[in-house]
């Protein structure tokens, strides 16, 4: 083959491929997205129990949505964390008849990031939300105290991971849960007042039902 041939042929089958990969809905995430992968444990690192059903929507989000759980409280370890997780799970799916965990990431006190519904997937934390957002999880009772420095540092990087990485828009908008839902203390009252200085967070919550 010639080389003008050859390099026809390679911008032919790089065109197909992200054609083919584009229409099957996989995001191609740039390599230097990878920087936060050692720190996300994923749903079959943690145990998680498949999802009943499961649907995406496209694009990147628009908003993220900040919550603790309440209950349990902070966990510390591996173990844990893995531990709440598969609770918080356990609630929602066999008790709330859920179709899986409700958020779509959390951050434990081990220092990991937790995939729960996973990026680009319909979650359950926020009505009307649900499909446009990144639902992200804190764990711990946040009512009296803040979140250890270490989880709020990586909530922040990983909001930042999912901008970098397209799965979150640039001009993103930060809301905590009690914003978008009467008759909820979510994320805490103690963590609420702090999360109004982070980057994007806003007072103002747009119509969109
Ligand atoms: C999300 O769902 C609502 C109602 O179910 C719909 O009106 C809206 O267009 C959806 N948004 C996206 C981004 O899919
Ligand atoms: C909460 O209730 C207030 C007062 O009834 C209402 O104005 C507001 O739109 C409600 N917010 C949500 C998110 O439902
Ligand atoms: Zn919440």
């Amino acid at each position: 083959m010639s080389t003008r041939n050859k390099v026809i042929t390679t911008l032919w089958l790089l065109s197909t491929i992200s054609a083919l990969t584009r229409n099957i809905g996989i995001h191609a995430a740039p390599t230097e997205c990878k920087y936060m992968e050692s720190s996300i444990i994923s749903r079959s690192a943690w145990g998680a129990h498949p999802p009943k059903d499961r649907f995406t929507f496209d694009g990147p989000a628009p908003f993220v949505i900040i919550h603790h759980s309440y209950k349990p409280d902070v966990a510390l370890s591996p173990s844990c964390c893995r531990k709440s997780m598969l609770e918080i799970q356990n609630l929602h799916q066999k008790e709330r008849g859920w179709s899986d965990i409700g958020y779509t990431f959390a951050i434990c006190g081990d220092g990991n990031v937790y995939e729960g519904r996973g990026f680009n997937v319909v979650a359950a934390h926020a009505p009307l939300y649900n499909n446009r957002s990144i639902g992200l999880l804190l764990i711990g009772d946040f009512t009296d105290k803040l979140p250890p420095q270490s989880m709020m540092d990586m909530a922040k990087d990983f909001i930042r991971y999912s901008v970098e990485c397209g799965y979150l828009r640039k001009d993103y908008i930060l809301y905590g849960h009690r914003q978008v839902r009467n008759g909820t203390d979510c994320p805490g009252d103690a963590f609420y007042a702090e999360i109004k200085k982070w980057p994007h967070w806003q007072e103002d919550v747009k119509d969109i039902a």
